[in-house]
Parts: C-alpha cells; sequence; structure tokens
C-alpha cells in the first residue's frame, strides 16, 4: 500500500489540485490536512471548470473518499456553498465526504479580525485562518463537535446542513487502514509559508510541509507516506513579505497574463518571479520531499529564461537559501534559452524521454541543483495533459 502526500513548495497557487487529481485516481481516499479556505484549487476536467476550497481534489474521481481532517479550520458557511456548488456541478458528495469533529470553525469575528490591521500587513486572504488558529491554541475555540452538539437541531443554519458529515475522522481513518486502503493527503499554500519553517511573518497560520499531515489527520505516524512536491515553472506570490527572485515590471505583467495568475480565492493579482532553486532546495530539504511535480512550463516564454542559482551575501556568492537573512541578500541569475518554439510539440509529448531538448534542459536543470527526481510533468491545463516518468 503506497501512501502519498502532495503539497506546494514555494508560496501556493502551484498546481496541487492539478496534480492531486492525476493521482487520485489510483488512491481511494484523499485527506487534507490543514488550512481552510485561504487554498484554492482550479481544476479542468473534460467538461467543467471546478473550483475547490476545502474539498479535496478526490472528490472529481466518482469512487474516492473525502476527509477534511482535523487540523483544518472550517467556515460553514463557505462549506456549504461549496458542497452546493459541487453538487450543482452534478459532483455528489453524499456519503463521501466526512468533516472531523476536531476540525475547528471560523467564526464571524474572525473574518471580521483577518481583515483588520494584522491580516492587511501581512496581505492574508482576509478568511479568518489566522484568528480561529489563534483560538485553537489559546483553547477557547469551537470544535465542529462541539458545535453540533450545541446547536438547536430546528435551526436550519449552515451547521444543521453540515451534520451528516460530521464525524469522528481519526476513527475512520484507522478503520480505513484496517480496511488496506491507501490513502493521498492533499497539502494546501507551500512550504515557505509554513508557520514554523516559512518566511515568518509572512506565513499562513498552519504548518504546510508534509509532516503536518500526521498531526493533521491522526494518521499513525509510523506508516511511511511518500511526498510529492509541486512546483510552478516560475514563482508566485499573493500578499505581503520577500519576494527575491520577483521579476521586473514588464515581465511580471507579460507573466501573469500568460500563466492567468490571479488568486482563486481572492481574485488578488499574483506577483511574479523566476524559479529559486536554492529555496526549492531549502523547501525540499526541510519538507523531505522525494518527488517533484513540475507544472506551467507551457506558460514561461522568456527567452532567456533566469533561474536563480545563488545568492550574493554581504558580498559572498552562496548557493543556499538565505532564509534569515533575505532583506541583505540578491539573488544571482543564470540564463537559459527559452523554449517559445518547442511548447506545440511538448504539448502533445506523452513521454518523458521526448520532451523537446530545451525545456530538457531546464527540467534536468531542477534536478541536478535539487537532487530530486522531477516525476510528473504537466503539459497543459487539460486533466489529461500529464507525463509521468
Ligand atoms: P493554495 O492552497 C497562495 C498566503 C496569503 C498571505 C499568507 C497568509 O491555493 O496554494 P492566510 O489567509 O493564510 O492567513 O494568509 O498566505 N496564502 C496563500 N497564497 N496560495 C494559497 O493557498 C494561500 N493560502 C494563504 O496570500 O500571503
Ligand atoms: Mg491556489
Amino acid at each position: 500500500m503506497k501512501n502519498t502526500v502532495v503539497v506546494g513548495m514555494f508560496f501556493g497557487d502551484c498546481g496541487k489540485g492539478r496534480i492531486v487529481d492525476y493521482l487520485a485516481q489510483s488512491y481511494k481516499v484523499c485527506v487534507r490536512f490543514n488550512g481552510g479556505n485561504n487554498a484554492g484549487h482550479t481544476i479542468l476536467t473534460n467538461e467543467k471548470k471546478v473550483v475547490s476550497h476545502y474539498i479535496p481534489c478526490g472528490i472529481l474521481h466518482p469512487n474516492n473518499m473525502a476527509i477534511l481532517g482535523n487540523g483544518m479550520v472550517i467556515d460553514p458557511i463557505a462549506l456549504v456553498e461549496e458542497i452546493k456548488s459541487l453538487e450543482s456541478l452534478e459532483i455528489n458528495v453524499k456519503d463521501r465526504l466526512f468533516i472531523s469533529n476536531r476540525a475547528h470553525i471560523v467564526l464571524d469575528k474572525h473574518k471580521e479580525e483577518d481583515t483588520h490591521q494584522l491580516g492587511k500587513s501581512i496581505g492574508t486572504t482576509g478568511k479568518g485562518i489566522g484568528p480561529a488558529y489563534q483560538d485553537k491554541m489559546a483553547r477557547s475555540g469551537w470544535t465542529m463537535g462541539r458545535a453540533i452538539k450545541e446547536s438547536s437541531k430546528s435551526l436550519n443554519t449552515p451547521i444543521e446542513f453540515l451534520r451528516p458529515y460530521v464525524i469522528d475522522t481519526v476513527s475512520l481513518i484507522h478503520s480505513f487502514i484496517d480496511k488496506g486502503y491507501n490513502f493521498l493527503f492533499e497539502g494546501a499554500q507551500g512550504i515557505l509559508l509554513d508557520i514554523d519553517h516559512g518566511t515568518y511573518p509572512f506565513v499562513t497560520s498552519s504548518n504546510t510541509l508534509p509532516s503536518a499531515l500526521y498531526t493533521g489527520t491522526g494518521f499513525p505516524g509510523n506508516l511511511p507516506v511518500s511526498s510529492v512536491g509541486v512546483v510552478k515553472a516560475y514563482t508566485t506570490k499573493v500578499g505581503a513579505g520577500p519576494f527575491p527572485t520577483r521579476m521586473e515590471l514588464k515581465d511580471e505583467d507579460k507573466q501573469r497574463l500568460i500563466g492567468q495568475e490571479y488568486g482563486a480565492t481572492t481574485g488578488r493579482p499574483r506577483d511574479c518571479g523566476w524559479l529559486d532553486l536554492p529555496a526549492l532546495k531549502y523547501a525540499i530539504n526541510i519538507g523531505g520531499i522525494e518527488q517533484l511535480a513540475i507544472t506551467k512550463l507551457d506558460c514561461l516564454l522568456f527567452n532567456p529564461i533566469k533561474v536563480c542559482v545563488g545568492y550574493n551575501l554581504a558580498g559572498d556568492f552562496i548557493d543556499y537559501f538565505p532564509i534569515n537573512r533575505l532583506e541583505e541578500a540578491s539573488p544571482v541569475y543564470i540564463a537559459m534559452p527559452g523554449f517559445d518554439d518547442e511548447i506545440k510539440k511538448f504539448q502533445e509529448t506523452v513521454n518523458y524521454n521526448q520532451i523537446p531538448n530545451r525545456i530538457r534542459a531546464y527540467l534536468d536543470l531542477i534536478e541536478t541543483f535539487t537532487n530530486t527526481e522531477i516525476a510528473y510533468v504537466s503539459t497543459g491545463p487539460e486533466r489529461n495533459q500529464m507525463i509521468k516518468r
């Protein structure tokens, strides 16, 4: 039985949903373990465009079960909306969606607080994530279980709507393990947004590393889970905080347009930057990432393409990501040949070894620098445009 976790490597929005959707075909259970509707995944299935914020992308496969783990924070109103919107796309969630009774609730006051000063200075999504985790840690939060116990059955509230889905997901997960089911864990955000290991304080309020799946779901820590890190061919970021490889304005505007880089959650324009290999290596190390998935190469249309391979720090060249001294460091780039003219052929490629030369050189550079295997490459936005090595 192979269990897998999929996480984002930088600041999120890298196409995790795509990769989870692709992998979910071979898994029985798909589980979210952190965050809330600060996450936003956009999936193009053959006929539909689905945007999900809570429910793991495995739900798009009829035989998959979806679990919202105890590590999440959930705004009942928004989750009800999401369930209804999936149902309107004829994606049935009855009997396959399970919400942890230990997940915490995002209350209206959390959302209000999140739009005030601190939220603004960090550039949060304003979804109440930080304040809800704050109450959880202060031990004054509301769990789903408590809200259900205390809500009046006669009221037609979002809590009542969610009641049939709320259960002890930890026991459920353990019963699925006994049945031999395999698990796919869907991370939210990205490793540089991790509360402990990211670019603090410009981070989200939960752990985004693969290891967070254990505390965030109750999956036993002695069971191995292999990890896939998702990397966009260039980098994007929303919200405040350091972004050393951010492009110059003209290039950024072009990249945003080609990549359609607008937040799935807030609609905010994303800042765009070049690929930062030392940061990637940092995220791989801290996350224990075993394989990479590369997305959106077909949207990287510059010649040459800049790639950050190190930093200048106080006059010295360093080849690692100086996470504690980013304000003093400036990126050092190499130029890779552009591959605009290879994209058409690339989009029809199904075999890794037939990837056109200059695109392959870009991938080889990532592998060599990080010493990590690239196992998946998406060749376009459609569901089936994916190369498995
Ligand atoms: P997915 O799963 C990109 C960012 C916000 C802000 C910081 C803190 O779609 O990749 P928060 O609302 O979490 O307190 O905001 O984290 N952020 C994301 N950026 N993708 C996400 O999720 C994000 N979730 C949070 O922009 O900078
Ligand atoms: Mg997103």
